[in-house]
């Protein structure tokens, strides 16, 4: 369904959710930018996660570790050995692809049709730069590729600032970036993206347990925020795919509407892997003293690792709906829907006073005073209510309220239901309990 695609990418242009970065200069592939709508819309979903993750919990604490950390964090890793895509040039049009991406058997360049390629070369994929005025090797420094070595390098501090035990997590969001080789698919691959990972410490023998749970909880996060279930499965990693620092993953996949399925979240167990290698290359002892059976070990660890990006666009793509609705006249016309969960919509409430009359707008004005502290809102009084209220549902608001001429005599307004089109009027009055209970 490439159609479906555009029609999103459309839609998130035209209504400033997320567009190509750097437009006037033709664009960056693989970079984008969130607009006033999916600044809101990214936020909400980092805030859900946050909330569940770490808010809700009393084993998981939070962490903001720098972008930028000491190149010997990769080495330790295993990122600067290991951290490779394998690269081939097509011999026909030189178009650059992952070897393991290319459709066919005989592997077919996807630009020309053409069979030949160049033997792969592994390429790493984190962003290398230097870290003041002198551009040399030993001033290198890398852009981190995934968030979670931040967890990993501050697991003492942490712990002992928190006096958490065993089992608990540290949990981050934040900017990670990769120079893919074949960035694409809208916010689905990026070379700079946003990251929402836990680092789960457990003890060793309790891992498996711990790692299933997870899944669960994982999984429950995505279809409690409206993702359908039919469009989510979870996938086992085969042996040979997994990351050098997995003993297991398990992916939660999308069914995005360009391939079958696609990777929305990685669960992986990440075993005593980082701690020991960053024991090793630091010197610092990264065990865990287990005040109650007094052994000392290094944990193991299950990580949840699900990218913003990602998510954002599952959870739009699940929304998008393109439905008839009945018009004033007794007809019908197509309307654009996006049926967002009332948590991650950008704007929770739209006021709308029914025309820009000079007695109508104070009352609105009132309305909308009383309803912006509370919710993100939006005042819209440009075009016929019915366009306005098609705006509303192309962004997935929940509630509109609408204020007419009847409201100067009764002080009462329209609250009308974006998926339903249900219209209740409701007393000013009692306008902040009733959109409290729906929202
Ligand atoms: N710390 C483990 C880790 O980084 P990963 O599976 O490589 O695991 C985790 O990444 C998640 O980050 C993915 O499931 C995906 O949602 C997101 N992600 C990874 N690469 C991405 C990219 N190039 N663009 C957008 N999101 C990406």
């Amino acid at each position: 369904m490439p159609d479906l695609m555009d029609e999103i990418t459309s839609l998130a242009k035209r209504r400033g959710i997320a567009f190509q970065s750097s437009e006037i200069y033709g664009g960056l592939r693989s970079s984008w930018d969130y607009g006033p709508l999916g600044v809101e819309l990214k936020r909400n979903v980092r805030d859900a996660w946050w909330r569940s993750m770490v808010q809700l919990r009393d084993d998981v604490v939070g962490l903001d570790a720098a972008v930028i950390m000491s190149p010997r964090v990769w080495e330790a890793s295993g990122h600067l050995e290991v951290f490779h895509d394998p690269l081939v040039e097509c011999l026909n049009c030189h178009q650059r692809y992952r070897e393991d991406e290319l459709p066919g058997d005989p592997k077919t360049c996807p630009n020309c049709g053409n069979h030949a390629f160049t033997p792969a070369r592994q390429f790493n994929l984190m962003f290398k730069t230097h870290m003041g005025p002198v551009a040399d090797d030993d001033n290198a420094v890398y852009l981190r590729p995934e968030t979670a070595q931040g967890m990993f390098v501050d697991f003492g501090i942490v712990q002992q600032a928190s006096r958490k035990k065993l089992p608990f997590g540290i949990a981050q969001i934040g900017k990670a970036f990769r120079n893919e080789i074949t960035p694409g698919n809208f916010i689905f691959r990026m070379r700079e993206f946003e990251q929402m990972e836990m680092e789960y410490f457990v003890k060793p023998g309790t891992d498996e347990e711990w790692h299933d749970y997870w899944v669960d909880q994982r999984l429950r996060w995505f279809t409690d925020l409206g993702i359908a279930k039919g469009n989510l499965r979870t996938r086992e990693h085969d042996p040979d795919e997994l990351s050098h620092y997995s003993k297991r993953t398990v992916d939660i996949e999308y069914r995005f509407p360009w391939t079958d399925w696609g990777e929305l979240e990685g669960i992986a167990n990440r075993t005593d892997y980082d701690l020991k290698a960053h024991e090793r290359a630091s010197g610092e002892d990264l065990t865990y003293f287990d005040p109650e059976t007094e052994e000392r070990y290094h944990p193991y660890v299950i990580e949840p690792a699900a990218g913003v990006d990602r998510a954002v666009l599952a959870f739009l793509i699940d929304a998008y709906r393109v439905e008839e609705a009945p018009t004033a006249k007794g007809g019908t016309e197509k309307r654009t829907l996006l049926a967002l969960h009332k948590d991650l919509a950008p704007i929770k409430v739209a006021v709308l006073p029914l025309s820009r009359n000079d007695r109508l707008v104070p009352a609105a004005r009132e309305v909308f005073d009383l309803v912006k502290p509370r919710w993100m809102s939006d005042y819209d009084d440009a075009g016929s209510i019915g366009r306005r209220y098609r705006r509303q549902d192309e962004v997935g608001t929940p509630l509109c309220v609408t204020v007419d001429f009847e409201t100067l005599d009764d002080r009462a307004v329209t609250i009308r239901e974006r998926d339903s089109m249900q219209q209740d009027r409701v007393p000013v009055s009692g306008l902040v309990e009733y959109l409290q209970e729906r929202l």
